[in-house]
């Protein structure tokens, strides 16, 4: 029998826990080894885990030859030097978004992937949430010539913290609004220009907390993406809409449906189609049940829980590592989706249109 790999996860923090849930649910991997600054919280989750080992200092973790590749879940400042140092110890990385917060720095781990010939991807999670992989086919082949994307993220919550200090994430763009990006690169395809709007609401913060920005992209569409972390608590929109010449697509929300409606709908030829996970699939049929006679749908069943964007993108670095395949968010498409935040916070400076 083939053994599990042996992960070893960097960063016991919040989000680690939904890396993790991911790979003991595919069960092809097991944690080994926990490592965090604070002994106490890589402690709990090695328990919580199963590991047999805890370490404080990284670079321990990384001579340890039974471990097989590391989970990097610290904050973005830290993924470039945790990143080089794993990939030349030989171990394969899963690292949390953004891959790194300058080119260079990307370049840094690009090299030292292909250097040591051990796999390296970045953790664009809700690329591998069904909503958003059927929204893309519904893209390109059910609504038509597409024209304009209109991406959302309105989230309840302060830059507090670690966030809201640009040294370490990067600035709340390269930290939250990421996934409002390499969405909207996903089912649009690549970015030639953008403009970019950005402001600072709350006075305590040393980064924006809202940005306006605008993309052109080079199959000649266009689209806008609108975002602030400084609603009220507890709000949270992330909602994509795309519309084509003969027919739209709305993703609606994807950790939320604030809309109160499916996670994602299809309008073509006078009709729209509701797809919707299974409990949620039984709500609606009975809801629609009573208005019916004026509403012409058809409801789909599909995987809509936010949660499993973690599983579907850890079973996927596995894949990876042990069939020998090149990840899909590789060094190279994290650090494009790096690139053009970056373009970003230099048309905001300068007020002008960039191209890439
Ligand atoms: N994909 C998503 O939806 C999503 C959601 C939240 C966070 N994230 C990303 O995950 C990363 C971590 O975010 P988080 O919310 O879990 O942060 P967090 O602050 O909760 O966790 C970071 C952990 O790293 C530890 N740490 C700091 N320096 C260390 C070091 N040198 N060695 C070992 N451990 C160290 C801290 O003690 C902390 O426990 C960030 O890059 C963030 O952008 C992604």
């Amino acid at each position: 029998m083939v053994r599990p790999l042996n992960i070893g996860v960097i960063g016991a923090g919040t989000i680690s826990s939904s890396h993790v849930r991911g790979f003991l649910k595919d069960g092809r991997a097991r944690i080994d080894a926990v490592c965090d600054v604070f002994e106490r919280h890589a402690k709990m989750k090695a328990e919580r885990w199963g590991a047999k080992k805890v370490y404080t200092d990284y670079e321990l973790l990384l001579k340890d030859n039974e471990i097989d590749a590391v989970n990097i879940c610290l904050t973005p400042n830290l993924h470039h030097e945790v990143g080089v140092a794993s990939l030349e110890a030989g171990k394969h990385v899963l690292t949390e978004k953004p891959m790194a917060l300058t080119l260079k720095e990307c370049d840094d781990m690009i090299a030292a992937a292909k250097r040591n010939n051990v796999k390296l991807m970045v953790g664009h999670n809700q690329l591998y949430w069904p909503p958003h992989q059927v929204a893309k086919q519904l893209i390109e082949k059910e609504i038509g010539k597409p024209i304009v994307l209109m991406s959302i993220l309105h989230g309840g919550w302060p830059a507090h913290g670690w966030r809201g200090d640009p040294r370490i994430a990067g600035g709340v763009m390269m930290e939250a609004f990421i996934h409002r990006f390499y969405v909207s690169r996903y089912l649009m395809g690549e970015v030639k220009r953008v403009s970019c709007v950005l402001g600072k609401t709350a006075a305590h913060l040393k980064s924006e907390d809202v940005g306006c920005i605008s993309l052109g992209f080079q199959n000649g569409t266009y689209g806008t993406i609108t975002a602030n972390v400084g609603g009220p608590p507890a709000v949270w929109d992330d909602r994509t809409e795309v519309v084509g010449d003969q027919g739209m697509v709305i993703v609606n929300g994807v950790q939320d449906q604030i809309l109160q409606g499916p996670p994602l709908l299809h309008y073509k030829d006078g009709m729209w189609r509701n797809y919707c996970n299974e409990r949620i699939l039984d709500e609606t049929i009975e809801d629609l049940k009573m208005g019916a006679e004026q509403v012409k749908f058809t409801t789909y069943e599909l995987d809509t829980n936010f949660l499993n964007t973690f599983f579907y993108m850890v079973k996927h670095f596995i894949d990876c590592v042990v069939q020998d395949k090149t990840p899909f968010v590789s060094g190279e498409e994290g650090k494009r989706i790096v690139q053009i935040i970056l373009t970003c916070y230099e048309s905001a400076a300068t007020g002008k249109t960039i191209s890439l």
